[in-house]
């Protein structure tokens, strides 16, 4: 081969390849969730949800507005903590993310909510349940699950009727998520008949209930609400059991993980739970999704894969409706989002929740996550 053909080649192919360095646009999806401390595996389980989805769309191939767009996670740790999470948030735009997965907890999405409502970035959590979390009158704040203002009346509700629970303690985590859904299962409890004996507050990184345990075995209630997250949760049932308190344990979305199992040990079998959505068995491609999760990564899902997952094709969906990478443009098409997924059909109030919620109650039974009822909003 004569050496100008050849430098002519290769020149071809040089140019061949910037031009499509230029046609290729990477746009950044955010993902914020606590990635250490104690719930670092429910926010791993989140960021599985959304890689998956981040990978199936760029093996598939995505255009808009002509140009094809690789989608890259911008993945953050906020810890759990709400200081953290303003800080992630802050870096997440000024890392130009077209929108944001995030966050896990309500206590880590309501304060970095305003530093993507004056950057005009939607965000969409995976997890956060407090209902002030989209009360704030912001554009950008959208979640995909139910709030404790579902969930609290709807584990009231089985506790009363089918549990048949007459007296009930109340304990929390002094988070916004604990506080708040302690608060709703409280108004409803009363509403409901049962009498609340008493509420007392811990801290999301305690390790010892003893002391409030002890005090409570005393009221002798049929029930204990416990406000928070599986890392607390679990160990509060186990000491509950290794106490001789005969009070079922009941916890929200945070406590309804897989591996509460581990945590609580076998009292696990003694929590009654709830998640903000529809059960996965339930979920149209529930199956098909845990299926691909866990040949993914060789671990069964926690609770907001299929969330954090359904997210990022929401925030993708609203690229493509947009035929638009732009932050600002893709924010003004979210409110006519109806996007069909894995965890069923996703539309908004004008507030930003869902339209259909659903909540879904668990037991565990040696050590499995059985679905007793499905309370649909
Ligand atoms: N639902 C939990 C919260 O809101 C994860 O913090």
């Amino acid at each position: 081969m004569k050496q100008g053909y050849r430098n002519g080649l290769v020149a071809a192919a040089v140019t061949a390849l910037s031009f499509a360095a230029q046609a290729d646009e990477v746009v950044r999806i955010g993902h914020v969730a606590p990635l250490t401390g104690g719930i670092a595996h429910l926010g791993k389980d989140s960021e599985n949800g959304a890689r998956l989805a981040v990978e199936e769309i760029n093996s598939s191939g995505l255009l808009i507005g002509g140009k094809r767009v690789t989608l890259q996670v911008d993945s953050q740790d906020d810890a759990g903590d709400p200081r953290t999470a303003t800080q992630v948030a802050q870096k997440l735009v000024d890392d130009k993310a077209v929108g944001v997965v995030g966050h896990l907890n309500s206590g880590t999405s309501i304060p970095a909510s305003r530093i993507y409502k004056d950057a005009g970035i939607v965000e969409i959590s995976q997890a956060a349940t407090n209902p002030a979390y989209t009360q704030q009158g912001f554009k950008t704040t959208y979640r995909v699950v139910a709030t404790d203002a579902q969930q609290g009346p709807a584990l009231a509700a089985y506790a009363a009727k089918t549990l048949g629970v007459k007296k009930v303690a109340i304990v929390d985590d002094s988070t916004a998520y604990g506080q708040g859904l302690a608060n709703e299962f409280r108004k409803a409890a009363e509403t409901s008949g049962m009498t609340v004996v008493s509420r007392d507050a811990t801290n999301d990184k305690a390790v010892d209930f003893r002391a409030i345990l002890t005090k409570i075995k005393g009221e002798n209630p049929d029930a204990i609400l416990y406000g928070g997250m599986d890392a607390t949760g679990g160990p509060f049932a186990r000491q509950a059991r290794q106490l001789g308190v005969r009070a079922k344990i009941l916890g929200g979305d945070g406590v309804c993980s897989t591996d509460v199992v581990k945590l609580a040990g076998p009292a696990a079998d003694n929590i009654v739970c709830s998640e903000a959505g529809m059960a996965l068995e339930k979920m149209p491609g529930g199956a098909a999704f845990a299926r691909k999760y866990e040949a993914r990564f060789h671990q069964p899902l926690q609770v907001y894969a299929p969330f954090s997952y359904d997210a990022v094709y929401i925030i993708v969906d609203a690229m493509k409706r947009a035929n638009s990478t732009d932050a600002a443009k893709v924010l003004a098409v979210m409110p006519s989002t109806d996007y069909r997924g894995v965890i069923g059909e996703t539309s908004f109030t004008a507030q930003g929740d869902l339209k259909h919620g659903a909540i879904s109650v668990f037991s565990y039974k040696d050590g499995k996550k059985v679905l007793l009822d499905v309370v649909q909003m």
